[in-house]
């Protein structure tokens, strides 16, 4: 199939959390699976000026209807390998900025504009360069408004988009892209779409929205999440936007895979000592290297905990800094924090490392590659406590890396987490908890150190399991073929 992959974000070229991992490596799975893949992003500057690339070619003048006008970005366009190519839409006035999407925790204020821009983007690319897509494959909000698009006079009378159907992935319900209605006049749409069945959402403009209604196919990244959003509860109001899909047989929850090449603990050149399920010794020069690294006492018997992730309500992390402080006041445990986001979450970290710095370490910011693959590798678990989880990398990392996940069950924690049984942990990798408050935290937490201590075999069982585990993309790109397919019935 010739599949249009539309997405704000890809590794490397610039990220901000999973959806980068999974518009990297789940293209590249597609096409090495023999389809066509055209990946459409924004060009950042800021981001990507350090990567050198050498672009095979730039399509200078991309015209872009927006509003009234008729604006000029440039396409830059990079094989990447053999079915993938790069499309970067070059427009500086909006991509050129110091990160993607807010500054010190606020939205910056044309990000609707930004991405409407983008969407209308996508769009003339796929006709500057005479693509013929069977599938526009959209990402999260930033690109949802294709959906509509596809479907409005504006393209569907194209050649290009004759055979095309659209899919619309949800990586996170949680945000929407919702502004002034005002904001429709930069679509270059009219006012019948502005209603419930598209737009329209509290009398305010929800481009996911638009795209859940709009498209062929709606997915999200788990099959527990695909359900949870059906609540109101986790469904962030477009539940029943979402129960109608479902109703129609639009709604599928397909689980995320990792990219198993770029983390592998048998071969990872970032690391001081690779290691395997067969031989471990490696993964306690990773656990030295990483205490050391972050002024933690090197002691290879103390039960390390490590958490890397976005500072957001989502993630529940205000539950752990609640309940570190007992911890770190009578435990004998090391915990290491890395994250960025939420100002007052970012204070209270820092506040308890240099209060506790013989227990606890915290890097506010966003960390290298290598110093992230070390503490996947180094950490003994692995704390996602979340609210809401779409499906989350991070645990499936930890898995691959030795590393025992305590996540709550939630989404796609609850889809690759099997929780410990004492009596026959031959199917356990990792410890669950349902509650979500600092006291049920806690005490996860200390249950999963007390079976550290005292149950070595237990812990080589847990990690074994979770090393062997399959979380290749293989194994779910064929959902997405199927998923493909059944578009376009
Ligand atoms: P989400 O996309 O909701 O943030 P995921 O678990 O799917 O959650 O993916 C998070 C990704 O972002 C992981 O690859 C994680 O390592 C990375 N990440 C998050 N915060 C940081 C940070 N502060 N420094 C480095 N990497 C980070
Ligand atoms: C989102 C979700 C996360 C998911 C990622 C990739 O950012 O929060 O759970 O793993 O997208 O799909």
């Amino acid at each position: 199939m010739n599949i249009v992959w539309a997405t704000s974000e890809s590794v490397p070229y610039a990220k901000t959390g999973g959806l980068a991992d999974v518009s990297s490596a789940l293209p590249k799975a597609l096409a090495r699976r023999g389809h066509s893949i055209h990946v459409i992003m924004p060009y950042y500057p800021q981001q990507m000026a350090k990567l050198n690339l050498k672009f095979d070619a730039v399509h200078e003048m991309l015209g872009v209807p927006f509003g009234d006008a008729n604006e000029w970005a440039q396409i830059r366009i990079l094989k990447v390998e053999k079915n993938l190519t790069y499309c970067f839409i070059e427009f500086n006035r909006f991509y050129d900025r110091a990160t993607l999407y807010d500054w010190n925790g606020s939205e910056y204020p044309d990000n609707a504009q930004r991405f409407i821009f983008f969407s209308r983007a996508v769009m003339q690319t796929v006709l500057a360069l005479g693509l013929h897509p069977d599938i526009l494959h959209l990402n999260d909000w930033h690109c949802a408004l294709c959906s509509v698009y596809l479907r409005s006079s504006l393209y569907s009378g194209f050649r290009n988009f004759a055979d095309c159907r659209s899919v619309m992935t949800i990586h996170n319900i949680g945000y929407q892209g919702v502004y002034d209605q005002g904001n429709l006049y930069w679509t270059g749409l009219g006012w019948e779409y502005f209603n419930f069945r598209c737009l329209e959402f509290y009398n305010r403009m929800n481009l996911l929205k638009g795209g859940i209604m709009c498209a062929d196919m709606v997915s999200t990244v788990s099959p527990s999440y695909a359900e949870e959003i059906l609540s109101p509860e986790y469904g962030f109001s477009l539940d029943s936007s979402l129960r109608h899909c479902a109703y129609h047989g639009r709604l599928r929850g397909i689980l995320n895979g990792i990219d198993v090449s770029e983390w592998n603990p048998a071969s990872d050149q970032r690391l001081p000592a690779v290691f395997s399920p067969d031989d471990m010794a490696g993964k306690a020069v990773c656990k030295a290297a990483l205490q050391e690294h972050f002024g933690l006492p090197v002691r290879p018997d103390v039960p390390l905990f490590g958490v890397i992730s976005r500072l957001a309500y989502q993630k529940g992390l205000d539950v752990f800094a609640d309940s570190l402080e007992d911890m770190l006041y009578h435990d004998d445990s090391q915990f290491i924090l890395i994250g960025s986001g939420d100002p007052w979450l970012q204070g209270r970290f820092s506040w308890l490392a240099s209060k506790y710095p013989e227990k606890f370490a915290a890097y506010i910011g966003y960390a290298s590659d290598k110093i992230s693959h070390l503490l996947e590798a180094g950490s003994d678990f692995f704390v996602m406590p979340s609210r809401y989880e779409p499906c989350g990398l991070n645990q499936m990392y930890s898995m691959r890396y030795g590393t025992m996940p305590i996540v709550r069950s939630t989404g796609g924690l609850a889809d690759t987490v099997r929780n410990y049984n004492a009596d026959d942990p031959s199917a356990s990798t990792g410890f669950v908890l349902w509650d979500l408050n600092p006291v049920s935290l806690r005490n996860t937490i200390r249950w999963a150190g007390d079976v550290y201590r005292k149950h070595p075999e237990a812990v080589a069982q847990l990690r074994r399991n979770g090393m062997t585990a399959d979380f290749s993309w293989d194994n779910t790109a064929s959902q997405y073929e199927k998923m493909y397919r059944d578009a376009h019935q």
